[in-house]
């Protein structure tokens, strides 16, 4: 097999990272992806950051055992820990996502910037450096989300365990401008549409959703273009693995299917 033929490869606590791969099959539609999720061990959010470390390590050895040409971190959580050493360890690209705090403060817009993510993001020095690089911290509000994770891996996605926590979160802002809101977590993407319509009824202004996956597709394409090692044939192909419980992978492949 070429270098180019290689499959890419992506690795989440869970369903998470699925969707960033759903962004990476519209993007780069002619690669091979193998998914890992780390079921067996989710959420991430919630651990110490050895432990995030230690997981996150052996999620990107089992791909890079596989033959991957990259290794995506689709975990933001897993990013803000492991991605340095990741970046040391292997000799491959390693491309990361991380909350997409820049574009939210560089929007040509007035008001406070909602970060959504783990705690354990929130209280890495790597999320609070991205802080002071892009400056305005005193726009940002960061709301940990302990929890809900786990509810978005139940598939319950705007049941009302899910809208019945958003409107907690977003209560204390029913009389703030926010301009926006940053998805710091992949498995939020999954309930953009329900954090839309929640914070929609609560929030008094208009604001925008912000979600790190479309710049990590982004620069994922960027650096395979770069080293020559895009594949651009029509076809592609998914191939799925779960740490923990193997009925998991069906729930994987609904994640893929399920409609934006
Ligand atoms: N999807 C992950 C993230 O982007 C982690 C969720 C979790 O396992 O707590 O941070």
């Amino acid at each position: 097999m070429t270098q180019k033929d290689r499959p890419i490869g992506f690795f989440d606590s869970g369903v998470g990272g699925i969707s960033v791969l759903k962004q990476a099959l519209k993007v780069l539609d002619g690669e091979n992806y193998i998914y890992l999720g780390d079921n067996l061990h989710v959420p991430y959010g919630n651990k110490t950051e050895d432990e995030i470390r230690r997981l996150s390590m052996q999620c990107g050895d089992f791909l890079y055992q596989k033959g991957v040409k990259a290794i995506v971190v689709a975990c933001n959580t897993a990013t803000s820990i492991a991605v340095q050493t990741m970046r040391e360890k292997y000799c491959i690209p390693v491309v990361s996502i991380e909350p997409a705090v820049k574009p939210a403060i560089e929007a040509d817009r007035c008001g406070k910037i909602l970060v959504m993510a783990t705690p354990a993001t929130i209280s890495q020095r790597r999320y609070n450096a991205l802080l002071d690089r892009v400056g305005h911290k005193e726009r940002v509000i960061n709301l940990p989300c302990e929890g809900l994770a786990q509810d978005i891996e139940q598939y319950a996605l705007d049941g009302p365990e899910i809208t019945d926590y958003l409107e907690e979160k977003f209560a204390p802002f029913a009389k703030m401008t926010v301009a926006g809101i940053v998805l710091g977590c992949t498995h939020y993407s999954f309930i953009e549409k329900t954090i839309r319509r929640v914070a929609g009824r609560i929030l008094p202004s208009e604001f925008e959703i912000y979600d790190g996956r479309y710049g990590t597709v982004r620069q994922l394409k960027r650096v395979l273009a770069e080293r020559g090692l895009l594949r651009e044939k029509r076809e592609s192909s998914v191939e799925f693995y779960a740490t923990g419980d193997q009925q998991e992978i069906e729930t994987f492949q609904k994640f893929l299917l399920l409609e934006e």
